[in-house]
């Protein structure tokens, strides 16, 4: 606002100023209408200025603020992290004629992807990042001759472990470049990482404090409030299902399941029983259950997965959830949506509430109005999680290593 106000005071004085140099020239008539001039010139400036200070225009003064603000903190950082504000909105709409602030020192971010997690090669052609999801002035590569570039090089965990990608830790890394380091397994299933210490400088996980969070699943407010289903319990003929291929006895939910048995009647599926569903299948299964079995393969901080978010809640049964915590489970999923195992004092009593709220429709039902104002997003394309990384960069910490990042991925408070 400030400048915005000194160019345009400092181009109308500029012109007065040649428009005196003419009129010196010329004769005395002239110079006497010229200080008329100036004269009205300055009224109107003054008057201006009355305006602006009263508010009076203060609709287009916010519009000022705000471009300026964006300008302001493009020229300063190079590129902009801030996602929410699509760049072709503000600076579209706003319109303003500060030249000098051109989009030449609008940047794109880029990402480095050395390895495709499981191989799975995804196509990065085009504005991936915009295309897909709206996230700008983000650039997605996969070329190894890329690295002196890139400000941030993604390095997915189970590619390291296996010895299929190696860290280059030959090549000079580039001032002010980022290795990330991403895994959305628990932390059993993360390996040995003594080995990584002093080598990233940010985390992508699933936990709620990495750097860049990455959630199986999160919860988007409806645009207008949903219809719920009249009866939800239409279909059901199973009380408690549960999808199982790797069972194994020390598992906690392994215990849970075989307490759960002599109270409530439980539908396994999967490997371990031979029941395997083709994928098609599973949702339509699930459906049929009052209760579905989300218990996840370990119980760690945040680890919450599919189960929750795509079994349960896209199948339509209401989870019963083990793993993470209860405050866990209540920070990101809707409230009266789940049934944490946690809650009950004995699993005896968790059955016996499964058995009661069954036969209580209204109750039950209950458990599912959460639909009215949320639904759930899965976040499940690689090329989307790289994309997060553009919208949180400019928060990232200026400097930053994990000095011992298997002490950070076992922490478990
Ligand atoms: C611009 O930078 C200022 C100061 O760093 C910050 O407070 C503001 O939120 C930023 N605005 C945008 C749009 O990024
Ligand atoms: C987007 O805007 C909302 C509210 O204006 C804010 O809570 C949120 O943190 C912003 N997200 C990002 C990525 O800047
Ligand atoms: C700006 O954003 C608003 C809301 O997100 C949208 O309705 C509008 O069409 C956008 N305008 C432009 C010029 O992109
Ligand atoms: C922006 O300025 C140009 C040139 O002055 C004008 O043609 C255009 O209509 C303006 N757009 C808006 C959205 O004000
Ligand atoms: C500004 O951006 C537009 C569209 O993104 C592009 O066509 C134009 O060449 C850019 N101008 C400068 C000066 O970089
Ligand atoms: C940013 O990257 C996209 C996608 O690669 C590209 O289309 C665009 O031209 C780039 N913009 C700038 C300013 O480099
Ligand atoms: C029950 O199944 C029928 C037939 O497949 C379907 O139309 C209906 O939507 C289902 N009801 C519920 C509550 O899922
Ligand atoms: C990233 O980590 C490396 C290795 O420890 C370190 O030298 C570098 O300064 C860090 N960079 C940033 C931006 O934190």
């Amino acid at each position: 606002m400030g400048s915005y106000l000194t160019r345009w005071w400092r181009e109308s004085s500029w012109k007065s100023k040649s428009e005196m140099e003419q009129v010196t020239e010329g004769s005395n008539i002239k110079k006497t209408l010229h200080s008329v001039k100036k004269y009205i010139v300055l009224s109107f400036l003054c008057l201006l200025l009355l305006f602006i200070y009263t508010g009076y225009l203060s609709g287009s003064q916010a519009l000022t603020t705000i471009s300026h603000t964006i300008f302001w903190n493009h020229s300063r950082s190079g590129s902009s992290g801030s996602s929410n504000i699509s760049s072709g909105n503000i600076s579209g709409s706003s319109n303003s004629s500060d030249s000098s602030s051109s989009n030449s020192s609008i940047r794109n971010v880029t990402i480095l992807l050395w390895y495709w997690p499981f191989g799975h090669v995804t196509s990065l052609q085009g504005d991936v990042c915009w295309d897909l999801y709206h996230i700008p002035r983000c650039r997605l590569v996969d070329q190894h001759s890329m690295f002196s570039s890139a400000d941030v090089v993604v390095f997915h965990n189970r590619e390291l472990i296996q010895g299929i990608q190696k860290l280059p830790l030959d090549l000079p890394r580039p001032q002010g470049q980022r290795w990330a380091w991403l895994s959305l397994e628990s932390p059993a299933n993360n390996g040995n990482l003594q080995q990584y210490a002093n080598i990233f400088n940010m985390t992508m996980t699933y936990r709620r404090d990495a750097d860049i969070v990455l959630p199986y699943g999160m919860l988007e407010p409806q645009e207008t409030e949903a219809q719920l289903v009249e009866d939800v319990t239409q279909n059901k003929s199973s009380l408690v299902c549960w999808v199982v291929s790797n069972y194994q006895n020390h598992h906690r939910r392994s215990q849970v399941y075989r307490e759960l048995l002599p109270v409530v009647p439980v539908k396994v599926y999967g490997k371990w029983t031979n029941t395997n569903l083709p994928s098609s299948d599973l949702l339509p299964a699930i459906s049929r259950c009052y209760f579905y079995l989300a218990f996840e393969n370990s119980v760690s901080k945040d680890y919450i997965t599919e189960k929750l978010w795509w079994n349960a809640y896209q199948g339509g049964a209401v989870p019963v959830v083990l793993g993470a915590s209860v405050s866990d489970y209540k920070a990101v999923a809707p409230p009266n949506s789940f049934i944490h195992v946690d809650d009950f004092a004995s699993v005896k009593d968790l059955g016996r509430y499964l058995v009661e709220l069954a036969k209580d429709k209204k109750r039950y039902s209950e458990y599912f109005t959460w639909r009215q104002h949320w639904k759930v997003k899965r976040l499940a394309e690689w090329r989307e999680r790289l994309c997060k990384i553009c919208v949180h960069y400019e928060s990232l910490p200026q400097h930053r290593v994990y000095s011992n990042l298997m002490a950070w991925v076992n922490a478990n408070y």
